[in-house]
């Protein structure tokens, strides 16, 4: 019997998000091969919930002291969407404790999570990617820079974030300044990038008895103007059809590509690729080495169309990560 930490929390505008991803994972998770723990950590508070208490987490070694017996956990499950779970940091923590974690490592984590310098590194591979522009808190005149650069609509996004938290459309140059704002109240940096019209679709893909295999891919049908917070979180205001209903062609290359950054990136775990497809081409938005896995997301109804069931989903995560360290 493996002690499994579960981690949710973190200390983004995911907090929540991640809560009903670890959740679900407790839920799931298979009793007769592995004891659950779950450990919220939310800034420099690191709690695991243990019969409705809150015991707290000895950060020396990441175990818990209950009833003076000491618990280490041999797996940890990471479910944090955003800091500091998906950036690297709690990765370069694991790995200096020796401990195995269900995602990805730190160099992968740290550098997907930056939008701009992820989509840098995916166009040297030649897949498309919209045109955008990164600015940092300190530049000149990212009005001017951005007017230079970039046409309308366009996206005004917190280069490190997601669940799309501080991020607007931009219509009309008006909305430009109070959209750069909202952003820069989430994150030092901030990416602008060219609307492309087309259709979403995102394919999640894992690696799993030294497999990588991409799951179906699905196609994102926002009510909204784009896949904004709401529509992510709100059961009726996008409808995620899960397989596809987009021409064969598209599904095998969508998924080829996936696979492909997968490897490439050096990705481990679970992995999402969010794309936009237009004009028969797939642009790369971005990737999320830590997706959503509560009961609204995507990437657990992904795992049910390839025939598994959540429960299998999480066993072979957390195997995988038990072999490969
Ligand atoms: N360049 C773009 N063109 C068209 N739609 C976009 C573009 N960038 C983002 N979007 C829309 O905004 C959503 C969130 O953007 P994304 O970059 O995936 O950020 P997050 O990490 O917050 O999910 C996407 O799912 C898509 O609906
Ligand atoms: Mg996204």
């Amino acid at each position: 019997m493996l002690n499994i930490a579960i981690i949710a929390g973190g200390n983004s505008g995911e907090y929540d998000v991640s809560m009903k991803s670890g959740k679900l994972v407790e839920l799931h998770l298979d009793r007769e091969r592995y004891h659950p723990f779950f450990v919220e950590i939310q800034g420099q508070e690191w709690v695991c919930h243990l019969q409705e208490k809150k015991i707290p987490i000895d950060k020396n070694d990441f175990s818990i002291h209950v009833d003076g017996k000491k618990t280490r956990f041999d797996v940890v499950f990471n479910a944090i969407h955003g800091t500091p779970g998906e950036d690297g940091k709690l990765q370069g923590y694991f790995d200096v404790l020796g401990i195995p974690y269900t995602s990805s490592g730190v160099t992968t984590s740290a550098l997907t999570f930056n939008k701009s310098f992820c989509k840098k590194v995916v166009a040297s591979f030649g897949i498309h990617t919209a045109k955008s522009v990164h600015l940092l808190s300190d530049s000149p005149d990212p009005v001017g820079a951005i007017w230079e650069e970039i046409s309308l609509p366009c996206f005004v996004k917190p280069n490190n974030g997601g669940s799309s938290v501080g991020m607007s459309k931009v219509n009309q140059p008006e909305e430009l300044e109070p959209a750069l704002e909202k952003a820069f109240k989430e994150d030092t940096e901030i990416l602008v990038e060219e609307f492309i019209k087309g259709r979403e679709l995102t394919c999640g893909v894992i690696r799993s008895g030294g497999t990588v295999t991409a799951f179906p891919v699905t196609e994102i049908i926002s009510k909204k103007e784009f896949f904004d917070f709401e529509a992510k979180y709100h059961e009726n205001l996008a409808e995620e059809v899960c397989p596809a209903k987009i021409p064969a062609r598209v599904s095998d290359e969508c998924q080829c590509i996936s696979a492909d950054l997968y490897k490439r990136l050096n990705c481990d775990g679970v992995v999402r690729f969010d794309y936009i497809y237009s004009n028969d081409r797939l642009f790369f938005l971005e990737v999320n080495t830590v997706p959503g896995l509560s009961e609204q997301s995507i990437v657990p109804k992904m795992a049910v169309a390839n025939g598994w069931s959540v429960k299998e989903l999480f066993t072979r995560m957390i195997e995988e990560c038990v072999n490969r360290f």
